[in-house]
């Protein structure tokens, strides 16, 4: 058995999953296997969702790899990146016993999966220094080892604090665990980072998983589309392992129409637009005597620290503006996190902000 599948649970190393209708590849004209109607809904005008969807939707597959550079045996497409959290917390960890390691403060979801399965879960927090929050991965590798983790989460660019991590640090820390921890980079906003994607490792390194989403960059956050890209061995085990029918037809195929070279062309538009928008509002926020600091960010977003972040949450809310509240957040008491939007918002960001400073 290879090092990388050691790392599944051994219950579910040979575990067959659900063998539902779709998946028999049996050929025939009149299908009557999976007790669908035989008609179409009134409202289903393309009548695409009468019939169970293929499991892993096989046109959306080859244009998620090709987009993502990998193979379609080394991709599996989920209900967002979040399931795809959720999958690989359920197949690694045994519950009780097996550990995942995390850097605070970071997205909730590695977390929540973790308890979900009654993982244990070990915390590196971000180092906040000079050049903004880094990832110590000297430290995560001793406490990986140490805990005998089977998954520790990388978030690059991490959210909500904007720093991505170099790849050579990635493949260090990921050769450092090899055969006792799989290393998930988290790329859910990699179109906006200067750096390229871990992708670039898996062929030195099998025990790195890469999460990619189109709910970020690709502006399809209601599709649910996320994958997760690893070595075959592992997709197939995942794939075993998650629900029978994850990717809903209308949802395919609004993401593959959003994948086309129009649409992608316009989605590298969009992304130039808000990397240079984040410079612009970096150097506004910066500027405000309020405003203790803005971290760089490598993501759609900019975390920043308030004199009062309280009060500044209150005043953009009064100018309809909703941002994310960081403050219960560890090291991010006085810390409010701003998405990127369009120009036109971002310029109410800023005047809602200069207003209070002119008021004060
Ligand atoms: C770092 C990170 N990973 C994953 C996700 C989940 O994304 P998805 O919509 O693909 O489930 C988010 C969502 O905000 C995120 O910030």
């Amino acid at each position: 058995m290879s090092a990388l599948l050691e790392l599944v649970r051994e219950d579910l190393r040979g575990f067959g999953g659900y063998k539902s209708a779709r998946t028999e590849a049996l050929k025939g004209e009149v299908w009557l296997n999976a007790n669908e109607s035989a008609w179409a809904n009134p409202a289903d005008r393309g009548a695409s969702s009468r019939r169970y969807p293929d499991p892993q939707p096989a046109a959306l597959r080859s244009a998620l790899a090709e987009l993502y550079a990998c193979e379609e045996s080394q991709l599996l497409i989920g209900r967002g990146s979040d399931e795809a959290i959720d999958l690989l917390v359920r197949a690694l960890c045994n519950p009780g016993q097996d550990a995942i390691v995390v850097t605070p403060p970071v997205f909730g979801m590695y977390s929540v999966c973790a308890r979900l399965q009654n993982a244990p879960v070990i915390e590196v927090p971000l180092r906040d220094g000079a050049d903004g929050f880094v990832a110590e991965l000297e430290a995560i590798g001793d406490a990986a080892l140490k805990a005998r983790a089977k998954l520790v989460f990388l978030c690059s660019p991490s959210n909500p604090a904007g720093s991505a991590i170099a790849l050579d640090g990635i493949e260090s820390l990921a050769r450092r665990l090899q055969g006792t921890a799989l290393v998930v980079v988290d790329e859910a906003y990699g179109e906006f980072s200067d750096l390229p994607s871990a992708t670039a490792l898996q062929a030195r390194q099998s025990n790195i998983a890469i999460l990619r989403t189109l709910s970020k960059a690709h502006a399809l956050a209601a599709a649910r589309i996320g994958v997760v890209i690893a070595d075959s061995e592992l997709i197939e085990v995942l794939r075993r392992c998650q629900a029978p029918y994850p990717v809903p037809t209308p949802c395919a195929e609004l993401a593959l129409a959003g994948l086309s070279p129009q649409a992608l062309a316009e989605t590298r538009r969009r992304v130039a637009v808000v990397k240079s928008e984040r410079d612009r509002l970096q150097a506004a926020l910066a500027g405000l005597p309020e405003v203790l600091r803005v971290y760089p960010s490598q993501g759609n977003y900019l975390l920043v620290r308030f004199r009062d972040a309280d009060s500044a949450f209150r005043t953009l809310l009064s100018a309809g503006v909703v941002v994310r509240d960081q403050r219960a957040a560890p090291q991010l008491g006085d810390a409010l996190r701003i998405t990127i939007g369009s120009p036109e918002q971002n310029d109410r960001v800023i005047s809602a902000l200069r207003l209070q400073e002119a008021a004060a």
